[in-house]
């Protein structure tokens, strides 16, 4: 069933945030919350949403439901996507995100499978559930967390080496993003953008499969960019129109000059063969 529609624009409507049990997508809902946001937080540990959905209830006086779901099951996935859909929907954070770790002709073909359900097939279920009520609307945007591997396929061997599925899926993210924001068009009034974060400090690296970190381990200090940092950033990026957050890039002209190059080799789109191949 579907919240009620949000009957006053100066207020900002619902965000619904996958992965918010700890991490980045915590500090979304943190953040998000402070801004005034009621929210809707996703991830497969109860306890932790909970306390998470107190704190932020009582902190900021915001409505939070909490939404037990595994992403990856196809039952829980289209729960979520119904909620997505609600016209309160202003905001979606597709964040979760696992890594399955492992060279790639050892690691369990099934595991393989989660991680393309729980960071492609999760995200881009929820994004075709919110946009049709944000497109007619004219408000809403769309966050999908990406991942600086997804512009490691160059890399030499190490530290590239074992994460081809996780970093084919973080491209997809930002294929699907940017190709996305471009259909939608730059005039749009929902906007979407990809953020990628390079190494953070969470709970990212402990974990082992896709199996959650039991109790509540703490990150240390200098383990990466504080999550906290990354949210900035792609909040930031939403406000001025930016599609491709790299939080830790200081000049941006490296992603204009992947652009340019995209348009080069297009020119080669229904062209005649190239002469090395003959
Ligand atoms: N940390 C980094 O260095 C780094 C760098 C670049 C990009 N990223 C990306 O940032 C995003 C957030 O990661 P993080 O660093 O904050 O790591 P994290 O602390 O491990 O958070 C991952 C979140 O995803 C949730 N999740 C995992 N599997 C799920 C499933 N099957 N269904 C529902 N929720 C699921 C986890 O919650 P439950 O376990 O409770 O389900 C958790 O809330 C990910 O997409 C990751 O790929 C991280």
């Amino acid at each position: 069933m579907h919240a009620e529609p949000t009957t006053d624009p100066a207020r900002p409507g619902t965000a619904v945030v996958t992965g918010a049990s700890s991490g980045i997508g915590d500090e979304y809902a943190e953040r998000l919350a402070a801004a005034g946001y009621d929210l809707v937080l996703v991830a497969r540990r109860t306890h932790r949403l909970t306390r998470l959905a107190d704190r932020l209830r009582s902190e900021h006086g915001v409505d939070v439901t909490v939404l037990t779901a595994d992403l990856a099951e196809p039952d829980d996935l289209a729960k979520v996507a119904d909620r997505v859909a609600g016209h309160d929907v202003t905001l979606l954070v597709n964040n979760a995100g696992i890594n399955g770790y492992g060279p790639f002709t050892e690691v369990d073909s099934r595991l393989q499978a989660r991680v393309i359900a729980v960071n492609v097939t999760a995200p881009t279920v929820l994004a075709r559930a919110a946009l049709p009520e944000m497109v007619k609307r004219g408000r809403g945007a769309l966050i999908n967390v990406s991942s600086l591997l997804a512009f490691s396929s160059d890399m030499p061997p190490r530290p590239g080496t074992g994460r081809a599925v996780y970093a084919a899926t973080k491209s997809y993210l930002v294929t699907f993003s940017r190709t996305l924001a471009a259909e939608l068009g730059a005039t749009s009034p929902v906007r979407v953008q990809v953020v990628c974060p390079g190494y953070t400090a969470t709970e990212f690296h402990l974990t082992q499969g896709d199996r959650s970190v039991e109790g509540d381990t703490p990150i240390a200090e200098g383990q990466g960019m504080p999550a906290p940092d990354v949210v900035t950033a792609s909040l930031a990026a939403l406000h001025t129109g930016e599609v491709v957050c790299i939080p830790a890039l200081t000049e941006p002209a490296p992603v204009r000059q992947l652009a340019a190059a995209e348009a080069e080799i297009r020119t080669a789109m229904g062209g005649r063969l190239a002469r090395r191949y003959l």
